[in-house]
């Protein structure tokens, strides 16, 4: 399947360039997030930026590494060689994903855009436990297909900040939406593509294995 291999190495390449993108404007370009956090004058909870900071540059880091270790998982090939070590991966891939968790219910109440955003926030930690954990009772059942759906359906949410600016930047910078409304209208809108997304890919997939047979 050529097309295939072809796909998953330029969906690596984006991601590696999507990792290190976020690392170094976050942590070393702009650590201080002065423009993120200028939205959030007069917002109902007022932020600590000492410790908002910390959270975030915690929160970044274990974003990256859920995306690296998630990454590596998904395109490798899952070879009796290879076992122990995509199972140890995994392990580091689910430590990530609750410690991004974690931080982000710390953040959630301070959320540009107030309660509507801090909600959908909650409801994304709580969708990306849910999703991760099913993954790994498929596992532990010995079902690999539904391991590996949930595991694509639980890495999608990894795009969760991309898709939140992509969205702000059109609609603000593009459409000249208040940032705000922006922000809020990118938070819901990334949250019900990342949803679906999978769902598509699941179905063409199936399709063309179909139409290969
Ligand atoms: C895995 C990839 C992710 C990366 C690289 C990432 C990165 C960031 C960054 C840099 C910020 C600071 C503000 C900004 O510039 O956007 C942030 C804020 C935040 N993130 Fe993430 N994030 C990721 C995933 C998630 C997920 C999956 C959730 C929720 C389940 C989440 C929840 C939050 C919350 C609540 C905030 C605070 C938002 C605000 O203050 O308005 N993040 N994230």
């Amino acid at each position: 399947m050529v097309w295939r291999q072809s796909i998953y190495k330029l969906f690596a390449f984006l991601c590696v360039i999507y990792i290190l993108y976020a690392l170094v404007i976050n942590l070393f370009v702009h650590p201080g997030a002065e423009a993120f956090l200028s939205h959030k004058i007069g917002s109902e909870h007022e932020v600590k930026p000492g410790i908002w900071l910390k959270v975030m540059s915690i929160h970044v880091g274990f974003a990256c590494i859920a995306m690296a270790s998630g990454l590596i998982n998904l395109v490798s090939r899952n070879s009796e060689k290879h076992r122990r070590f995509h199972r140890l991966n995994g392990y580091v891939y689910v430590v990530s994903v609750v410690l991004v968790d974690l931080s982000s219910g710390y953040m959630a109440p301070f959320a540009t855009g107030g309660k509507i955003s801090s909600m959908g926030f909650n409801l994304l930690n709580m969708l990306w436990m849910a999703i991760t954990v099913t993954a790994i009772v498929h596992v532990r059942k010995k079902r690999i297909v539904q391991h590996r759906r949930w595991m694509v359906r639980s890495y999608a949410i990894c795009f969760t900040n991309l898709l939140i600016h992509l969205f702000t930047f059109l609609l603000h910078k593009m459409i000249g939406i208040t940032y705000v409304t922006s922000y809020i209208i990118g938070l819901y809108g990334a949250i019900a593509l990342l949803l679906v997304l999978p769902e598509v890919i699941f179905r063409v997939s199936k399709r063309k294995k179909r139409a290969a047979v």
